[in-house]
C-alpha cells in the first residue's frame, strides 16, 4: 500500500542516481529516508490491519473488507511461492511480519524477514513471539541494496510493495538473485504506470519516499536483466484499487483511536498526504505480480 504514513518533504537525489530514462522526471528516495518513514509511520498501519500491501478484489461486485481483501491477497501472491515444508524463505522489506508469519503458517517454511525500519523489526519480533512461532520466523534489519546473507542461501525471495523503495531497481533484484539458490523462486509485487505522471504527482511520489513506477514491459525487462527467468505476469490493477476508497472508509471508523493515540496534528497530516497520493494510484498507476526464478 503506497505511503501508509505521515506525508513529508524529502531531498531529492542527484540525476546520477536516477534507473534508467524512464526516471528522468522522478527524483529518488534513500534507503535511510525510507527507513525514517516507515519509522515514523509506526503503529498507524494498523488501518491496514499492520499490512503494508494492497486488497485483492475478484470483480467489480465483489464486496469483502478491506482487511479480508487484504489477507487474500497475502495468500494470492504467497502462493505464487510454492513453498515446501522446511524451505527458507527471504521476505525483503517485510514489514511487522504479518506476511511472513501467515506464510510461515500456512507452509511450515522458515522465513527471514528483512526491514531497514528498526520500529518493524521490534514490532515484528513481538509479533513472531504471539505467533508461536519463534525459530521458525526471524525478522532482521538490514538493507535490500546490501542483503547480509550469502549466495544461494534461500529457496525463494519475496518482495510484496518494497521495489518502490528501491533506488536502484535492479541492484535490488541482483542482490535477491544472489542470494537465492538456483532453480528457487522469486516472487514480486509492483506498481506500474497506466498513465504518464506530471512533475507535481512525481513530486507527491517523493513525499512518501516511492520511485516513479516503470511500465509493466520495462519491469519485466528489469526484472529479466537481473537474470531471471520470468514464468509468469499478473497485471491486476483493476483488482486491487479499491484499496485505496476501502482504506479511507476504515480510517473514518478508526479517526477517534488513531487521534488518541497519535494526536490530531498527526492523523490529519496523514489524511492530507494519503488523500494525494493514493488519487494518483487511483487515476494513473497499476499493479502487477511477476513470477520468475533463477536459472540453474
Ligand atoms: C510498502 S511496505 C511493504 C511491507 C510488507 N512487505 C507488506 O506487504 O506488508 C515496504 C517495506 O519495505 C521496507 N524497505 C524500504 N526500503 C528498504 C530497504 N532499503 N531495505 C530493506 N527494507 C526496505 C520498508 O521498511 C517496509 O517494510
Amino acid at each position: 500500500m503506497p505511503g501508509c504514513g505521515p506525508g513529508r518533504r524529502i531531498a531529492a537525489p542527484a540525476p546520477s542516481t536516477m534507473e534508467d530514462s524512464q526516471m528522468s522526471t522522478g527524483a529518488i528516495s534513500t534507503s535511510d529516508e525510507a527507513a525514517e518513514f516507515y519509522d515514523d509511520m509506526g503503529g498507524m498501519i494498523e488501518v491496514l490491519g499492520s499490512n503494508i500491501h494492497v486488497g485483492y478484489w475478484t470483480d467489480d461486485a465483489d464486496r469483502t473488507p478491506l482487511l479480508e481483501a487484504i489477507n487474500r491477497f497475502t495468500l494470492i501472491v504467497g502462493d505464487r511461492l510454492r513453498l515446501q515444508p522446511g524451505q527458507h524463505l527471504l521476505d525483503v522489506g517485510c514489514g511487522v511480519g504479518m506476511t511472513a508469519i501467515r506464510l510461515a503458517q500456512r507452509t511450515d517454511a522458515t522465513v527471514t524477514g528483512i526491514t531497514n525500519s528498526r520500529w518493524q523489526v521490534a514490532e515484528a519480533a513481538r509479533r513472531v513471539h504471539d505467533a508461536g512461532l519463534r525459530g521458525q520466523v526471524t525478522i532482521e534489519y538490514g538493507d535490500a541494496a546490501a542483503l547480509p546473507y550469502p549466495a544461494t542461501s534461500f529457496d525463494a525471495v519475496l518482495s510484496f510493495e518494497s521495489l518502490p523503495h528501491a533506488q536502484d531497481r535492479g541492484g535490488w533484484l541482483r542482490e535477491m538473485r544472489r542470494v537465492l539458490r538456483p532453480g528457487g523462486r522469486l516472487v514480486l509485487t509492483e506498481f506500474v504506470e497506466e498513465v504518464p505522471l506530471a512533475e507535481p504527482e512525481f513530486s507527491v511520489l517523493r513525499d512518501s519516499v516511492l520511485l516513479p513506477p516503470l511500465l509493466l514491459p520495462g519491469l519485466v525487462e528489469t526484472v529479466r536483466g537481473s537474470e531471471f527467468a520470468v514464468d509468469e505476469v499478473v497485471d491486476c490493477g483493476p483488482r486491487i484499487k479499491r484499496s485505496y476508497t476501502a482504506y479511507f472508509g476504515r480510517f473514518a471508523r478508526l479517526r477517534d483511536e488513531l487521534v488518541a493515540e497519535y494526536g490530531q496534528e498527526r492523523v490529519d497530516e496523514h489524511e492530507r498526504g494519503l488523500r494525494a497520493l493514493l488519487a494518483i494510484y487511483h487515476e494513473k498507476i497499476g499493479y502487477a505480480i511477476v513470477v520468475g526464478h533463477r536459472p540453474a
